[in-house]
């Protein structure tokens, strides 16, 4: 069969200038992502899932966050890079969860799987812990809530002035084993990085290296998840000794 895109590519360039709000912003989008990244965000506009592009917030090197409009409100759009370097790693974490078991070896199916894995982990969390709303999925691009106000995205814990570290901590560790316990979950990048602040809450992102709790990996997910939040409350002015948390979080309640 024949892509009617092949056929009329003009077609494709205007769905394009559509989608984004400025030449600008679609320059700035299309240095970063590959075709196929495209296609698949064209795809989303399609589905009604984005009106609108900004442009982007933060790009690394396996994924870029965008703007967007959409029927919901303003959006998160996460794209997974197909360029990721780390494909092996992303295979290890799939292959161990049952939940992505049968994933090919193939890097497509990887990226999309991982992008999969981030929307599954989300509406697992959004049971426990304050964490952005999801508003749909194609292929390698999430698109979620906007955790943030003026078109900027709210600051991260790593930046702000924290006036009660000990009651912060200590819920961080409840939810963390709330997650584990209700949600057979563990976020597995839990850091001052991935949390950020919106007025006094914190709010859980980036949950994509999440794994079932069955993963051959996921205690160790997990106890390096709480070092690395008491290191940090503890650096912040509180005081706890790591395997007094390590206890709270695996005792069964
Ligand atoms: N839903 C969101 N709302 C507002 N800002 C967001 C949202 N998701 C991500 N961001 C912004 O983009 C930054 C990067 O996002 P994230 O941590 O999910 O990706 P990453 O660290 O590049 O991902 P990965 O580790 O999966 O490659 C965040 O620190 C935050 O500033
Ligand atoms: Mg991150």
């Amino acid at each position: 069969m024949v892509d009617e895109d092949d056929l009329y590519p003009r077609r494709k360039d205007d769905r394009k200038r559509q989608m984004f709000d400025s030449s600008d912003a679609r320059k700035a989008v299309e240095n970063v992502l590959d075709d196929d990244t495209m296609d698949a965000l064209l795809k989303a506009a399609d589905r009604d899932l984005i009106n609108k592009m900004y442009g982007i917030i933060e790009s690394g090197k396996e994924s870029a966050i965008l703007l967007a409009d959409t029927k919901e409100g303003l959006a998160a759009v996460k794209i997974y890079m197909k360029r990721a370097g780390a494909f092996r790693e992303m295979y290890h974490y799939l292959k161990g969860d049952k939940r992505f078991r049968n994933v090919k070896n193939d890097r497509r199916a990887i990226i999309d799987a991982w992008a999969k894995k981030e929307f599954k982990n989300l509406k697992k969390a959004s049971n426990v812990v304050r964490c952005p709303e999801l508003y749909g999925l194609q292929e390698n691009v999430l698109v979620m809530e906007f955790i943030g106000e003026n078109f900027s995205p709210y600051p991260k814990l790593k930046d702000v002035n924290i006036e009660n570290p000990e009651t912060a901590l200590d819920q961080t560790l409840n939810k963390m084993k709330n997650l584990w316990e209700e949600e057979k979950l563990v976020h597995g990048d839990l850091s001052e990085y991935n949390i950020l602040v919106e007025s006094d809450k914190l709010v859980w992102i980036d949950f994509s290296q999440g794994v079932h709790k069955t993963h051959p990996e996921a205690e160790q997910l997990l106890k390096r998840d709480v070092k690395n939040i008491v290191n940090f409350f503890n650096s912040q002015g509180a005081n706890r000794d790591i395997e007094k948390a390590l206890n709270v979080v695996f005792s069964a309640s």
